[in-house]
């Protein structure tokens, strides 16, 4: 199987878990799409009542297009379960998201649900986080500032542009900083010092957050619980 047929797999194993008249939050990016498109097919064929909340404008545009009822985190009351991908997840189950610059409200919909589950190909796990670029929400205003003081502390920062050499915004029309660190010894502390940096809205780790991994393996999708 290649990458995108691990992406599918882990998809539609995740869907299993959904039951009739959950309230679920929808992550964002390409493995989370064939799990939308999963979702889709059991809402049509089974009549679930499912509500979803998405943690981006795409992932809203592709549910809503699939006949699932949208609401956002602020018009539901709670979440049961919001399944997302990620970037990288060690063995002690932390984890980098936002290659997709969707963090932010990631994390805001990952805080307020009862259960987190993500789901990755074979490639996403790794012994520790770093490889993966961590991404970071910044308010364009001052990012420039921001971005000389990662520079001094030897994060290794850089802007996330397009390809006409753009800035990449969010949904929320920040800026993404990338920091380039190869390894992560330390989470909680980095996390820790980034957060309380004035100017940066999020950073990518998610530490401590999730109760299941899916991971799409040659053999078959695995089920590990943090
Ligand atoms: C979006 O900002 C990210 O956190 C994604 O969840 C993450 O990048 C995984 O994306 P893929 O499933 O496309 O690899």
């Amino acid at each position: 199987m290649d990458q995108n047929e691990l992406k599918k797999l882990v998809g539609e194993e995740a869907v299993k878990f959904i039951e009739d008249n959950m309230v679920v939050g929808l992550g964002t990016g390409s493995t989370v799409k064939f799990m939308v498109d999963a979702l889709g097919a059991r809402v049509k064929n089974e009549g679930l009542h499912i509500v979803g909340v998405p943690t981006s404008n795409r992932t809203a545009e592709q549910a809503r297009s699939l006949g699932i009822t949208v609401k956002s985190v602020d018009e539901v009351d709670h979440i049961d379960l919001t399944i997302d991908g990620a970037d990288e997840i060690s063995n002690d189950f932390q984890g980098i998201k936002g290659g997709g610059a969707a963090h932010l409200f990631e994390k805001i919909v990952a805080t307020n649900s009862n259960k987190v589950m993500w789901i990755v190909d074979e490639s996403k796990m790794v012994h520790k986080l770093g490889k993966f670029p961590l991404p970071l929400e910044v308010i364009p205003y001052g990012s420039k500032q921001v971005f000389k003081k990662l520079e001094k502390k030897g994060l290794h920062p850089e802007f996330r542009m397009d390809e006409q050499g753009k800035h990449v915004l969010t949904d929320s029309e920040n800026y993404v900083i990338d920091l380039h660190l190869g390894e992560i010894d330390h989470p909680h502390e980095l996390a820790d010092y980034l957060i309380k940096e004035v100017g940066i809205v999020e950073q990518g780790l998610f530490l401590d957050m999730v109760n299941t991994v899916i991971v799409g393996r040659q053999d078959g999708p695995e089920v590990l619980q943090a």
